[in-house]
C-alpha cells in the first residue's frame, strides 16, 4: 500500500512510495534490495519530495553512542541514525565541546558527511576521524578518512563517486580535549564569556531569529549554495553594489551570499501558491501548504533567472530534489 511521504521530509510537499523501509539495525541492510530506484533518506530536511516516488525509500534509524576518552581527544562514534542536534546537546552535557557551532542544524548523523554540513565558522569536516559506509555492490562495511571523504563546501565523495553506492552507517569524531572556539561570525563576537555553552546558546539565538523551525512552517533551509565567484566579476559587481557581503574562498575566487543577491532582487515574500520566498532570510523558500512541485520548481527558476539577469551569478540549489525516480537538477538555461 502506497505511504506518504509528506511526513518524510521537512519541506512537506504531498507525495507517495510505494515502501518505506525502516533500518533499525546494520544487518538489516544485508538483506535489503537496493535495484533501483531506492532513496535513502535521514530526517529529509535537505530532501524534496516534487511528486510520487517510485521506488523503495531506506530510512536510516540507527541508534547508538560510542565515547573513547584518547590521550588529547575523545573518539565520538555515532550510528548513522542519530538526531545531529541532540549528539551535540549530548557532547556539551558531557563536557566534550567543539561541535557548538554547529547546534540547531536538522537531520541525521549518517546525512551530515554526505553536504559536509557547515554553519558559524564551522564546517563538519573539522571532527571527522572516519566515515563508515555500508558499499551496496560488495555488501562489505568500508571506512573513510576525512581525506578520502573529499569534503568541499556542501559537498563530498557521496555526492560524487559514491552516490547511490554507498549508505552511510557511522560516522566517527575526534574532538580535542583542549577547546578552541570559533568566534569569526558576527554575532558570536559580540559574547561577554565565551564558554561551550554561551557560543551554543548564541548560534541557537541566531538560527532562531532568521531560519522558521520546518515543524513549525515546512521549508529545507538554505535552498541554494552561496555561490562561488571569479575575483574579476566580485570585482565589477562591487562597483555597483558595494555591499555585496563576500568571503574569500581562494586566491581566484570569493563567495557570496545569496540571500543578500535574493533580496537585492526584490524576490522577498515572492509567492507561487504557497511557496514563498522567506522574509525574515531569503535563502529559504518555505511551504505554507497547497503547493505542488511543480510550483516549486516554477519558483526555483524564476529565483535563477532573476539573479543571473541582474548579476551573471548561476545559483545552484543545496536542497536534492527527487522527481518521480531520480534526483533532478535544475540547471539555468542561459538566455540567448
Ligand atoms: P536527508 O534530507 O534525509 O538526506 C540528505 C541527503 O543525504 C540525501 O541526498 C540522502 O539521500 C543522503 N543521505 C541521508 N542519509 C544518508 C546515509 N545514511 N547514507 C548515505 N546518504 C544519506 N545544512 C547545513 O549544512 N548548515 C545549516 O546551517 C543548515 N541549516 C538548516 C536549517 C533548516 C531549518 C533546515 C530545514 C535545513 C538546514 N540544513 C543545514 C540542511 C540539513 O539540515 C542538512 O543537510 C542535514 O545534514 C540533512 O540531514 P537529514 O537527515 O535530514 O538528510
Ligand atoms: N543576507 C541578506 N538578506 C537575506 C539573507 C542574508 O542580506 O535575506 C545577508 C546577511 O545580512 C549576511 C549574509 O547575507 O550579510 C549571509 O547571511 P547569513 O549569515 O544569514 O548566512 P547565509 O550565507 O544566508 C549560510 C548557510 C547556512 C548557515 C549560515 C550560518 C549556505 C547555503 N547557507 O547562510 O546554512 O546556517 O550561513 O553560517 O551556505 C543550510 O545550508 O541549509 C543553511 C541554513
Amino acid at each position: 500500500m502506497a505511504q506518504s511521504l509528506q511526513p518524510f521530509h521537512t519541506f512537506s510537499l504531498p507525495s507517495q512510495c510505494p515502501q518505506i523501509s525502516v533500518i533499525t539495525d546494520n544487518r538489516q541492510l544485508q538483506q535489503q534490495s537496493f535495484s533501483l530506484p531506492f532513496c535513502i533518506l535521514g530526517e529529509g530536511s535537505n530532501t524534496v519530495f516534487l511528486n510520487d516516488y517510485q521506488g523503495v525509500v531506506i530510512k536510516m534509524a540507527t541508534t547508538g553512542i560510542t565515547v573513547t576518552q584518547r590521550v588529547h581527544d575523545y573518539l565520538l562514534e555515532i550510528a548513522a541514525g542519530e538526531n545531529w542536534h541532540q549528539l551535540v546537546a549530548y557532547t556539551l552535557k558531557q563536557g566534550m565541546p567543539g561541535l557548538e557551532n554547529l547546534a540547531l542544524i536538522p537531520g541525521t548523523v549518517g546525512a551530515a558527511p554526505v553536504q559536509n554540513i557547515g554553519a558559524y565558522g564551522v564546517e563538519l569536516a573539522k571532527f571527522v576521524e572516519y566515515v563508515e559506509y555500508f558499499d551496496i555492490a560488495s555488501k562489505q562495511f568500508i571506512r573513510l578518512s576525512a581525506e578520502q571523504c573529499e569534503f568541499g563546501y556542501r559537498d563530498s565523495i557521496f555526492k560524487h563517486g559514491l552516490k547511490n553506492k554507498a549508505v552511510i552507517t557511522k560516522v566517527a569524531f575526534a574532538l580535542p580535549q583542549l577547546w578552541q572556539p570559533e568566534l569569526s561570525y558576527g554575532p558570536l563576537q559580540q559574547l561577554e564569556q565565551v564558554t561551550p555553552q554561551a557560543v551554543f546558546e548564541q548560534v541557537i539565538k541566531t538560527r532562531n531569529s532568521k531560519l522558521p523551525d520546518p515543524y513549525v512552517l515546512a521549508n529545507a533551509g538554505s535552498f541554494f549554495k552561496n555561490p562561488i565567484i571569479a575575483n574579476a566579476l566580485l570585482n565589477e559587481l562591487l562597483l555597483v553594489y558595494p555591499q555585496l557581503p563576500h568571503y574569500y574562498y581562494d586566491g581566484e575566487h570569493h563567495k557570496v551570499a545569496a540571500g543578500w543577491l535574493i533580496e537585492q532582487a526584490g524576490l522577498k515574500g515572492h509567492r507561487i501558491a504557497g511557496i514563498e520566498v522567506h522574509q525574515q532570510q531569503a535563502l529559504v523558500l518555505v511551504n505554507h501548504g497547497n503547493s505542488r512541485g511543480s510550483d516549486l520548481v516554477t519558483m526555483v527558476k524564476y529565483i535563477q533567472q532573476q539573479v543571473w539577469q541582474r548579476y551573471q551569478i548561476k545559483l545552484q540549489h543545496e536542497v536534492r530534489l527527487i522527481n518521480g525516480d531520480a534526483e533532478y537538477l535544475i540547471n539555468l538555461e542561459e538566455p540567448a
